[in-house]
């Protein structure tokens, strides 16, 4: 019989089920338990799925204080193809990054061993932040401004990483994070 063809028996709902079918049915049983288990015990023990703040917003009021970020901040343009501010806070201050399709803007440069506020939003879809190689994951809902607290600890350049596939365009969504010594 295959899935194309009627079963002989019409009430088959009643047939005692196989055993390699019950064999499954457990496996896949115990290992949704300990995916669910998993969530909460890398929150604990890893540094991915950390904790965030989250408010409302709209994607003009973000963009406002994103823009009002950039201009009070920015240093000096950065040498990369799109040529985008980069912006250097105070250390401890806030950072301000909109996602949209499909880029992170602006450029930002950041301390080593100081923490920063990161405010983030998108501006249109919903965007994966997953900031490398610090392995900070967090999903950016338009609407949303998700505030999260970040201190790099090494020097170099980060990647931000959209890992939320947002169309065509989600390949080359890339951001950039500058941070020194
Ligand atoms: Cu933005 Cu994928």
């Amino acid at each position: 019989m295959t899935s194309l063809s009627p079963p002989k028996d019409k009430i088959w709902w009643n047939e005692p089920i196989e055993k390699a079918e019950l064999i499954w049915i457990t496996i896949v049983f115990l290992w949704g338990l300990v995916m669910s288990f998993m969530m909460p015990f890398w929150h604990v023990v890893g540094s991915q799925n950390i904790s965030t703040e989250t408010y409302k917003t709209t994607p003009e009021k973000f963009m406002q204080q994103t823009q009002a970020f950039v201009d009070e901040y920015t240093v000096r343009m950065d040498d990369g193809p799109r040529q985008y501010p980069v912006v250097k806070p105070p250390p401890g201050g806030d950072v301000y990054l909109v996602a949209r399709l499909w880029d992170y803007w602006p450029v930002v440069e950041l301390k080593k061993g100081e923490s920063y506020r990161f405010h983030l939003s998108s501006l249109d879809w919903q965007h994966g932040f997953s900031l490398q190689p610090a392995n900070i994951n967090i999903q950016i809902v338009p609407k949303y401004e998700h505030v999260v607290t970040f201190t790099p600890d090494q020097s170099g350049d980060y990647s931000v990483l959209c890992n939320e596939y947002c169309g065509i365009g989600h390949h080359m969504m890339i951001g950039k994070i500058i941070v020194v010594e």
